[in-house]
């Protein structure tokens, strides 16, 4: 059986790693087993770490905060990858500028709670939301050296209806927990070279 490797690295709650861990992680797609081999988080205190754990997962805690420039934190993070045979690294919630010494060097999709182009960056749930946008939504697109500006792989959008915040983020997480699962297995079951 072919098994295909992936890295999820998250920085904060980890719904969303949760999501890849239910509804990806270890099982079977068109004869491909999707397998998470690596979870690396930036933040010791991420919750996302104890969601891990209860799928007998540890994670590897590379603190930003331990590194005198991003380009250091980006290489141990590339070194770490290139450990294991990753085929497909997922940025799941990781809050990171990154610089081209992973850019160049990892194969990654990341997810952004926004319709990209717009409302790119660590805000886009707000902004969109205090935005006069009538429809929000979520994307998921190839990592590039520019910030959320990689080729955009899958987008799902909503209606604004009367939505609070709090229903806004309800709703985006909702479509991120689907979304970023089925692209992820759509990537690896169809690209040869993932
Ligand atoms: C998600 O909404 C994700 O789209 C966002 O962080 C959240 C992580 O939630 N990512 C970005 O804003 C990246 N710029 P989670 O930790 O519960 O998965």
């Amino acid at each position: 059986m072919v098994v295909k490797n992936i890295a999820v690295l998250f920085s904060g709650s980890g719904s969303n790693l949760q999501a890849i861990l239910e509804k990806v992680h270890g099982k079977i797609f068109k004869g491909i087993k999707i397998n998470v081999a690596l979870l690396i988080c930036n933040n010791p205190d991420a919750k996302g770490i104890e969601r891990a754990k209860k799928f007998g997962l540890d994670t590897v805690v590379i603190n930003h905060k331990d590194y005198a420039s991003r380009e250091e934190f980006d290489k141990a993070v590339v070194d770490e990858i290139n450990k294991y045979s990753i085929d497909l690294t997922i940025l799941a919630g990781f809050m990171r500028i990154l610089t081209p010494i992973f850019t160049d060097n990892i194969k990654a999709i990341n997810l952004h709670p926004s319709i990209l182009p717009l409302f790119k960056g660590a805000h886009a749930i707000t902004d969109s939301y205090h935005s006069d946008m009538q429809i929000g939504g979520v994307s998921v697109h190839w990592v590039s050296s520019e910030l959320d500006a990689g080729e955009i792989i899958a987008q799902k959008t909503f209606a604004r209806k009367t939505k609070t915040l709090q229903e806004w983020e309800k709703k985006i997480h909702k479509i991120e927990h689907k979304l970023l699962p089925k692209t992820i297995i759509k990537i690896l079951t169809k690209d040869k070279n993932a």
